[in-house]
């Protein structure tokens, strides 16, 4: 069987600083992967690639079978890869119900509707329903009409993830979705992540909480300037010798890791 991604050694460098060396990196369907590394060791950077928000120098990577490095982040997104990013910027003239509906382009296209005129208030209709619907799913219907810069990061967080799922993806990359989300509205974040995973999406997470990364991932990629060191079930990772030296910095941490 297919892998549902296939990252086959992809290289990028910024100017001489080379940010990932000849990386590769299988996912299955269904699976949750987190993806964690110390600041800086490209985890960023491999998203971006992933989906097309910035190109490779070297490699390929294969969405379905069907080769995605060589489109840009439009495309990518058309055929089912999403993103959402570690510090959402959100329009300040626009509310929340507006910034989830203005996500739909990215489904259907801005040429779509004048193509096909007739379509054009169905299309409206069901994209507002979607909208609703996930709005209400990601606790946000009552916040839904105040503009969209006003809210709190984690709802931003919320949103970015209603923005992505709009656009009805099979694989979605979240980068750090809980950094700076308030404790309470963790523990919906990581029952959201999980309602959206038992639909059929298969994710990619960047994230710090040990604790989050137990409760959702069944598989671990730990980076390390740009490098692969472990790929490994949660509990492993607190063996890997690489692992505690690059990220934790030493085995003093490592029990606290171990233990957390
Ligand atoms: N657009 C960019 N231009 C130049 N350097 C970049 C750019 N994006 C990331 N980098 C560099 O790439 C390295 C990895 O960054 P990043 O992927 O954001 O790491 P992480 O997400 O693991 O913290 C860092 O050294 C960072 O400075
Ligand atoms: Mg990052």
């Amino acid at each position: 069987m297919n892998a549902l991604l296939e990252v086959r050694q992809i290289a990028k460098a910024f100017g001489g600083n080379t940010v990932l060396h000849d990386l590769d990196l299988h996912v299955n369907a269904g699976e949750i992967v987190g993806l964690l590394g110390p600041n800086g060791s490209g985890k960023s950077t491999l998203l971006n690639v992933i989906s097309g928000f910035t190109p490779s120098d070297d490699g390929e990577i294969l969405f379905d079978g069907v080769p995605i490095h060589t489109r840009d982040a439009y495309a990518i997104s058309r055929m089912g890869v999403c993103r959402t990013f570690q510090l959402p910027a959100m329009p300040s003239r626009m509310t929340v119900r507006d910034v989830a509906m203005a996500a739909s382009i990215a489904r259907h296209g801005p040429l779509d509707s004048l193509i096909r005129p007739a379509s054009v208030r169905r299309l409206e209709m069901q994209t507002r329903e979607r909208a609703e619907r996930l709005l209400d799913e990601l606790l946000l219907t009552r916040v839904a009409h105040l503009p969209a810069a006003s809210i709190s990061g984690g709802q931003k967080k919320l949103l970015s993830i209603a923005c992505a799922m709009m656009s009805e993806p099979r694989l979605l990359l979240l980068d750090e979705p809980t950094a700076g989300v308030h404790p309470n509205l963790r523990n919906d974040l990581v029952a959201q992540l999980k309602r959206i995973h038992a639909q059929g999406v298969t994710l990619i997470v960047v994230e710090h909480d040990m604790h989050f990364i137990r409760d959702l991932c069944s598989r671990c990629v730990v980076l390390d300037r740009g490098n692969m060191i472990a790929n490994c079930a949660p509990d492993e990772l607190a063996q890997s010798e690489r692992v505690l030296e690059a990220y934790l910095g030493g085995s003093r941490q490592a029990q606290r890791f171990a233990g957390a």
